[in-house]
């Protein structure tokens, strides 16, 4: 079984591809520095797929750790490297916090394992589109200058990568520019596990529902979109993860050369009001909520063109926005009765 470093492993998107790659044959090593997770998803993974795999507790920004690290693990054939500060308006008001924390680590980890034949996996976001002029947005989109400094990190970390390869590093690279991850596993024993309140759509409304948070607010009907609200293209959480094993298979390919990049959505966009309801009526709840001003920063639209996943990736979702729904509503009660 092929070894693969999951950096990021105990967090939202790594716990679900950890899950994934044992469905496909691969033998997961987690590290993570349990700054945005919490120790207690191992044992939730163990609930799921019957046994903790090896886990190291790691800052990647701690260099020599990191090279320890390599030497303890030497024979891995990947990496998906998860490990990263994502929370866009705090990196507005922490810039280098951002820049220090996700370059770092991303160096740090490239050099430890420098000159083996490894494939990497980056999580890039389409955070690297901005406001698009053409949508759907398509990977040859130009990048427009970052919204914030943790769109840049992402914008930067591409371009790295792609110079790496120029230059014939031994890594083969796939960044995949995710669209909006939400939902949970099956289970309902892994979710989305935000620290403090949360900045995003789908845990402030599946919080809202709870009884956690009074009600949601709206940002925005506005736009110049149908119903006013902002568009996003949001994608199950599993279905993201297994994009990640459809990008190690691509990388093991004889054929797959250097770098590149894919868009990982749906393809289709839905609006904040569009969620909402879906959410009511997938599950039946009732949600408060009240349109408010707009969020600083907010783009107006965007959602992904996915015909080259499709077509070299070969992979594309399975699941629905009513699945995203009640996946997560599932998710937001286990863990008001189960606290981790
Ligand atoms: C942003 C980033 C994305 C990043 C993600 C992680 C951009 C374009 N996108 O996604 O790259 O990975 O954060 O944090 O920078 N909304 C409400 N009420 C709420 C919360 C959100 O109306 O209480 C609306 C927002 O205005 C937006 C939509 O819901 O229109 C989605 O927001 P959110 O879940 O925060 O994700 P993004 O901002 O799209």
């Amino acid at each position: 079984m092929a070894k693969i470093l999951v950096t990021g492993g105990l967090g939202f998107i790594g716990s679900h591809t950890v899950v994934e790659l044992i469905n496909s044959g691969y033998e997961p090593i987690i590290v993570d520095d349990l700054s945005n997770s919490d120790p207690k998803i191992m044992d939730q993974l163990a609930k799921i797929i019957g046994y903790k795999p090896p886990f190291y507790k790691l800052d990647l920004c701690d260099e020599q750790g990191t090279k320890e690290l390599a030497k303890k693990e030497p024979d891995i054939a990947g990496i998906i490297h998860f490990a990263a500060f994502k929370a866009v308006g705090e990196s507005v008001q922490q810039p280098i916090k951002y820049y220090r924390n996700n370059f770092y680590s991303l160096l740090n980890i490239l050099n430890a394992y420098d000159g083996k034949p490894v494939n990497f996996v980056f999580s890039s976001s389409c955070t690297v589109y901005g406001q698009p002029d053409v949508l759907p947005v398509t990977e040859s989109a130009p990048v427009k200058t970052a919204e914030s400094p943790y769109g840049n990190t992402k914008q930067i970390a591409e371009e790295m990568l792609k110079d790496m390869q120029t230059a014939g590093s031994s890594y083969k690279v796939i960044s995949l520019r995710y669209f909006n991850p939400v939902g949970a596993h099956s289970s309902a024993l892994i979710g989305e596990l935000p620290i403090g309140v949360p900045q995003n759509l789908v845990p402030f409304i599946t919080q809202t529902a709870i009884g956690k948070r009074e009600k949601i607010t709206v940002f925005g009907d506005d736009y110049s979109t149908l119903d006013g609200s902002c568009i996003r293209d949001y994608i199950h959480v599993v279905d993201l993860a297994k994009a990640h094993v459809a990008a190690l298979k691509l990388m093991e390919a004889e054929t797959f050369k250097g770098y590149d990049v894919f868009n990982i959505g749906t393809g289709t966009g839905s609006s904040v009001l569009e969620v909402i309801r879906a959410f009511e009526q997938s599950t039946g709840q009732k949600l408060n909520y009240q349109i408010g001003p707009r969020r600083g920063g907010d783009i107006e639209q965007v959602w992904g063109d996915v015909n080259k996943s499709k077509n070299i990736l070969k992979w594309q979702t399975e699941l629905d926005l009513d699945t995203m729904m009640q996946s997560a509503w599932e998710w937001e009660k286990y863990i008001a009765q189960n606290p981790l």
